[in-house]
C-alpha cells in the first residue's frame, strides 16, 4: 500500500475561518478521498497556528488571553471541518506539547548537524508585524509595505539561521526536482527569488511573549514561521520518544497544500531548515489560488470577508464543496459570489445531476416495480462513453485539474441524457412492456449515473453516497473498481425520495432571505451595525462605557478617523432590502454615496436635509452591489439605529473631534 501524507497550511486564530480556509480544507479533502479510493494509505493533517504577534495583538484587542482567543477560534475550525465533511486524520494545534517537543527537536538537530547555522546576531530593518517578517528596503514606501501594511524600523538582537548558505543547494534541488513546486509558474517565482541570493533569517523574537521560548534563552521566542512549519513533522511525533512510528511511516509528505501567498515559506525556508537538520524534504508544495470578492483580495481590514455558513446550513456542505471545486481553475484566483454559487447549484446539481438521477430512478421504479432492472448490458453508448471518460478523469484528478475532472463526469451525464432521449424508454414500455430490451436500457441509465456518483464522491461525498444508495448500490463502494462498468446489481430495491438538490429561487433567496441579514458576504446574522460599510467596527452602544478589557487606543489612532459633518442631499431605499438606504451626502468638498442600515427607523423622506456625522476616510465597500464611501454614525439601541446629530447651523465638512 502506497502511503500519502497530505497537509494543509495551519490557520491563524486571530479571526474566525472564512472561505479561503474552507477552500483549502475542501481541496485537501478531495485529494485525500481520491487517494484513499485509489488504495493509498492516506494521512491528512490540518490544524491551527496559534503563536505570534498577530494572535497576541488580536487577543489584547478583545481583552482576552491569547489562549482564550485560540480556544474559541479552534472550536470554530473544528465545527467547520465537521460541517464540511472533511476527513482529516489529525488536527494539530501549535500550542500542544507534541508540537513544542517537535520544534525543539528540529532546532537541536540543526545545532547538532550544522552547528554554525544558528548564531546570535543583531538585526535592524523594516518590520511588518502583520506579516511577522522583516521587509526588504526596496519594498517599503511611506512607512507601508507592498501590501499596504504598516512597517516599523526595528533593531533586535536575535538568533539567526544561516539561510544564505543554502542558496545553491536549494537551486540544485529545484533543478533536480522540478515537481517540488506546483504550478510551474510558482516554481519559477521561487527560483527567481532564490537566485537573487538569500539573506540569513532571524529566527527568534525578543519583543514577543506568546510563543515557544528559544532553547537556552527564554527571553526570546522562536520565530513563528520556523515554529509553524514544523507542525508537519511534530504532528507525526517527531522528537517524541525513541520510537516515532508515524514519523517513520509517513514522512516525507507527498504534498503540502498551501495558498499562493505562502508558497515561498514552504519552498525556501522549510526545505532549508530540513536540510540543516538532516531531515528528508517533502515531495511537493502545491500553491492554490485565492478567492476574491469583487476582484479584490479578501481581508479582514477591507471588511469583505466571505463566510458562507448559511449556504452550508441551507443547501448542505456539498453545494459549497461543489461550487469551489467546479468554479475555480485550480491554481488560479476566482471571484466569489452567492449568486454564482446558487446559479451553479441550480444548473449543475439540481438540474443536470439531480434530474438525471431522479429520471432514471423513476423509470426503473415505474417499469420494474421499485427495483433495478433484471438484465444488465455490456455493449451500448453509455458504456462506451464511461470507458472513455473514466481514464481521462483519473488523469485529471492526478494532475490536480479538478474543474476539468468534474466537466469530464458531466460528459458522461450528458451522454446518459442523450441516450434517454434517443431511446425513448416510455414509448418502448408502452409498445412492448418491461421486456429484456427495456431492462437493458434502464439498467444502462442507472449504471451510468452510478459511475458519475463514484466519480463525484470525493467532491460531494454525502450526496454521492445518497445517490448510490438510492440506486441500490453499496454507498461504501467508491474504490477504483467501482469506476468500472457493471457494478450495479440487478433486482435490487431502489429509492426515489425527494430531490437530492432541490432547486432554489435565487433572486428570492438572495434578495429577501439572506441579504437583509447578512449583506453580500453571506455572513451569519449578527447584531446589526447601523450606517456602516462592512469595514465598520461593532456599533457604539448607547450610554455604555467601553466594556472592561476592551483595548484602549491612542489619541493618534483616534485622529486617524476623519469624522465630518455632512448633509444628506438625497436618499432612497436599496431595492430588496428592509434596512439599507442609499444616501447622497455633501461634505462641502464633495458629494458621495453612503449606504447605511438605518431603514428600519428612518424613511428616505425624513433623512433628506438632515445633518449627520460621517466617517469620511473609510475604504469604499460594496453593499448589495452599491459602492459605499463612508459611514453615517448612529447609536444602536437593541439594533434600532439612532442617528448622531449636530446643530443644523454647522457648515458641511466641519471636522468632528
Ligand atoms: N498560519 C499561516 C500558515 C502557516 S503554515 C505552516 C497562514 N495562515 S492563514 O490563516 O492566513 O491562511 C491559511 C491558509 O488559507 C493559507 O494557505 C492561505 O493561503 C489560505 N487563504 C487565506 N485566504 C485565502 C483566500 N482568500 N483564498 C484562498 N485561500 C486563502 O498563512
Amino acid at each position: 500500500m502506497k502511503k500519502f501524507y497530505l497537509t494543509t497550511a495551519i490557520n491563524y486564530v486571530n479571526d474566525d475561518p472564512h472561505i479561503g480556509h474552507m477552500y483549502e480544507a475542501v481541496v485537501a479533502d478531495v485529494i485525500a478521498r481520491h487517494r484513499r479510493r485509489m488504495g493509498d494509505d492516506v494521512r491528512f493533517l490540518t490544524g491551527t497556528d496559534e503563536h505570534g504577534q498577530k494572535i497576541e495583538r488580536a487577543a489584547a484587542k478583545e481583552g482576552v488571553l491569547p489562549i482564550e482567543l485560540a480556544d474559541r477560534v479552534v472550536s470554530r475550525h473544528h465545527d467547520l471541518l465537521k460541517r464540511l465533511n472533511i476527513s482529516n486524520d489529525d488536527f494539530i494545534r501549535t500550542t500542544e506539547a507534541r508540537h513544542r517537543i517537535g520544534v525543539l527537536e528540529l532546532i537541536a538537530r540543526i545545532q547538532e548537524h550544522t552547528p554554525d547555522d544558528i548564531y546570535l546576531g543583531e538585526h535592524s530593518g523594516w518590520y511588518c508585524s502583520n506579516e511577522e517578517t522583516f521587509i526588504a528596503e526596496n519594498q517599503v514606501k511611506n512607512g507601508v509595505d507592498q501590501d499596504g501594511h504598516k512597517v516599523e524600523w526595528t533593531t533586535e538582537s536575535n538568533y539567526f539561521f544561516a539561510l544564505s548558505r543554502y542558496t545553491e543547494r536549494l537551486l540544485k534541488h529545484y533543478r533536480t526536482h522540478p515537481e517540488f513546486v506546483w504550478p510551474p509558474t510558482r516554481l519559477n517565482e521561487v527560483i527567481a527569488f532564490v537566485e537573487q541570493g538569500l539573506k540569513d533569517l532571524s529566527i527568534s523574537r525578543s519583543s514577543i511573549k506568546w510563543g515557544i521560548p528559544f532553547p537556552g534563552n527564554p527571553d526570546h521566542v522562536i520565530y513563528v514561521w520556523m515554529e509553524a512549519l514544523t507542525n508537519y513533522i511534530s504532528a507525526l511525533g517527531f522528537g517524541s520518544g525513541d520510537v516515532q512510528p508515524n514519523f517513520e511511516k509517513y514522512w516525507p509528505a507527498e504534498m503540502h497544500l498551501v495558498g499562493k501567498d505562502i508558497v515561498r515559506f514552504h519552498a525556501v525556508y522549510w526545505p532549508a531548515f530540513l536540510m540543516a537538520a538532516g531531515v528528508e524534504l517533502p515531495q511537493r508544495v502545491v500553491g492554490h489560488g485565492f478567492w476574491l470578492r469583487d476582484q479584490q483580495k479578501i481581508s479582514k481590514s477591507l471588511g469583505n470577508v466571505v463566510r458562507p455558513y448559511n449556504i452550508i446550513d441551507d443547501f448542505g456542505a456539498d453545494a459549497l464543496r461543489y461550487y469551489v471545486m467546479r468554479e475555480m481553475v485550480f491554481g488560479q484566483d476566482q471571484d466569489y459570489s452567492d449568486q454564482s454559487l446558487l446559479a451553479r447549484y441550480n444548473s449543475d446539481l439540481a438540474n443536470d445531476l439531480g434530474n438525471t438521477l431522479s429520471r432514471a430512478l423513476k423509470m426503473s421504479n415505474d417499469y420494474f416495480g421499485g427495483k433495478t432492472p433484471p438484465t444488465s448490458c455490456d455493449d451500448n453508448d453509455v458504456l462506451r462513453q464511461a470507458r472513455a471518460v473514466v481514464p481521462q478523469y483519473l488523469r485529471q484528478m492526478d494532475d490536480l485539474a479538478f474543474q476539468r475532472a468534474i466537466e469530464t463526469a458531466w460528459e458522461l451525464l450528458s451522454t446518459i441524457n442523450s441516450y434517454i432521449v434517443g431511446r425513448e424508454p416510455w414509448r418502448q414500455f408502452k409498445q412492448t412492456g418491461a421486456d429484456e430490451s427495456l431492462s437493458r436500457v434502464i439498467w444502462n441509465c442507472l449504471e451510468g449515473v452510478r459511475i458519475v456518483c463514484v466519480m463525484m464522491a470525493p467532491f460531494i461525498p454525502a450526496s454521492a453516497r445518497e445517490g448510490l444508495s438510492r440506486l441500490g448500490s453499496d454507498p461504501d463502494r467508491i474504490d477504483a473498481a467501482a469506476l468500472e462498468w457493471g457494478g450495479l446489481p440487478n433486482n435490487t430495491p431502489i429509492r426515489i425520495g425527494d430531490a437530492i438538490f432541490p432547486r432554489v429561487d435565487v433572486a428570492q433567496y438572495i434578495g429577501e432571505k439572506k441579504m437583509d441579514e447578512n449583506e453580500e458576504s453571506g455572513r451569519p446574522a449578527r447584531p446589526r451595525e447601523t450606517g456602516e460599510t462592512p469595514a465598520t467596527p461593532p456599533p457604539i452602544e448607547t450610554t455604555q462605557a467601553a466594556p472592561p478589557g476592551m483595548a484602549k487606543i491612542s489619541i493618534d489612532q483616534f485622529m486617524e478617523v476623519d469624522l465630518r459633518v455632512a448633509e444628506i442631499k438625497a436618499a432612497e431605499r436599496v431595492p430588496k432590502s428592509k434596512k439599507l438606504i442609499k444616501m447622497t451626502v455633501s461634505t462641502g468638498d464633495d458629494e458621495r454615496t453612503i449606504v447605511g442600515g438605518i431603514g428600519t427607523k428612518y424613511t428616505p423622506e425624513e433623512l433628506v436635509g438632515r445633518k449627520v456625522v460621517i466617517v469620511a476616510n473609510l475604504q469604499p465597500a460594496k453593499l448589495m452591489g452599491i459602492e459605499s464611501n463612508g459611514m453615517v454614525l448612529a447609536a444602536s439601541i437593541d439594533g434600532e439605529p439612532s442617528l448622531v446629530s449636530v446643530d443644523p447651523s454647522t457648515p458641511n465638512g466641519t471636522r468632528v473631534r
